[in-house]
């Protein structure tokens, strides 16, 4: 077998009607809101990867620092042969982990950006040249099977991009992640943490206007996708810390009142004067939160780790013999 392989089990035909059905609904909707998986296309991606290197963007920094601190305990704890990345982007933290999994047989990195796979497997290759790499392109919460490879498994779903969704949509997708393991298998989680306001809000709301560049894409993605006639610089960028839920949201504001026609869908899109539209969710958590929610989906903790400035945890988790029905 060549050391990269490829699979899309997403078709285009399928993207395209995921994309048309939550436009459809999401501006439709009151208020409005648009998934952010969207926003992921292959400039989305690479303003992603900038964002990682902001100096208001703690969250990659502090996730790098644990992952190097810890990844010979991952490493023995899992023994993993296979690992599995959900959004695994440019791949760039995992290999920390890649360095200490000294017995993996297979690294299995699942994205909806081709772009990202493939920008991320160069590097991958030429460091591990006797990895196989089974890239995935696919919609982590829709997957129902992992390719064949030699166990056990390590899942990783690092970032905090777990915080990306709803927690009703975070409990299914736990659920759904630990049936596509083995009892002793292992979740390696990350999940960002409840801070001051100031802190996460700069984070979201950068100086130099990259992370507004990148909630702006969204609109130039459904221009190109579905003919919709947003112009960004229509919309303000808006990042608000929501106390009582415990998540940052990301909004786009009109600025003005407007209509953004949408052919492909046959929509008119009417916008108030500063009424936004909700493009992601990022919920910051707390120790016991992870706790519950791991267990409830069948997992078993084993281990927290904190950065040294207690701004990130990733959690280690092993499924259990019979998950909670
Ligand atoms: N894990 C990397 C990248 C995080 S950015 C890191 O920690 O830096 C989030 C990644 O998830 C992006 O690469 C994006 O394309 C991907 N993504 C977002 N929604 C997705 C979905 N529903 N299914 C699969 N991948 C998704
Ligand atoms: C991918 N995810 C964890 C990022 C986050 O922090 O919620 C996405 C992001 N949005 C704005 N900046 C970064």
């Amino acid at each position: 077998m060549s050391p990269f392989l490829l699979t899309r089990t997403l078709s285009d035909d399928s993207v395209d009607t995921a994309l048309r059905a939550d436009v459809r609904t999401g501006l439709t909707a009151v208020p409005k809101e648009l998934p952010p998986r969207w926003f992921y296309d292959a400039r989305g991606s690479a303003l992603f990867d900038e964002i990682t290197r902001l100096p208001e963007y703690y969250p990659t920094r502090a996730e790098r620092e644990i992952l190097i601190g810890r990844a010979a305990r991952i490493a023995a704890v899992s023994g993993a042969r296979t690992l599995v990345e959900l959004g695994s982007g440019s791949s760039d933290k995992t290999r920390h982990l890649l360095d200490a999994l000294t017995g993996l047989h297979t690294y299995v990195p699942v994205d909806v950006s081709e772009s990202a796979l493939r920008g991320a497997a160069g590097p991958l290759l030429a460091a591990r040249p006797g990895l196989q790499v089974h890239a995935l392109i696919a919609d982590f919460t829709a997957l129902t099977e992992l390719p064949a490879s030699p166990g056990p498994r390590l899942l990783a779903f690092l970032g905090g991009t777990i915080g990306n969704l709803l927690p009703a949509e975070r409990a299914r997708f736990l659920r759904s992640v630990r049936a596509l393991l083995d009892p002793g298998d292992t979740l390696l989680l990350g999940t960002d943490l409840v801070k001051d306001e100031r802190t996460l809000v700069r984070a979201y709301d950068d100086a130099a206007g990259v992370t507004a560049e990148f909630n702006k894409n969204v609109l130039q993605v459904l221009a190109r996708e579905l003919g919709a006639d947003a112009d960004p610089a229509d919309f303000d960028h808006v990042a608000l810390w929501d106390r009582e839920h415990e998540w940052i949201e990301m909004r786009l504001r009109a600025r003005t009142a407007l209509t953004v026609k949408i052919p492909e869908l046959g929509l008119a899109v009417p916008f108030e004067a500063g009424e936004e539209v909700r493009t992601e969710v990022s919920a910051k958590f707390r120790r016991e939160g992870v706790r519950r929610e791991l267990e409830d989906a069948g997992w078993e903790p084993v281990e927290w780790w904190t950065d040294s400035a207690g701004r990130f945890a990733l959690s280690l988790a092993r499924a259990v013999e019979r998950p909670a029905p």
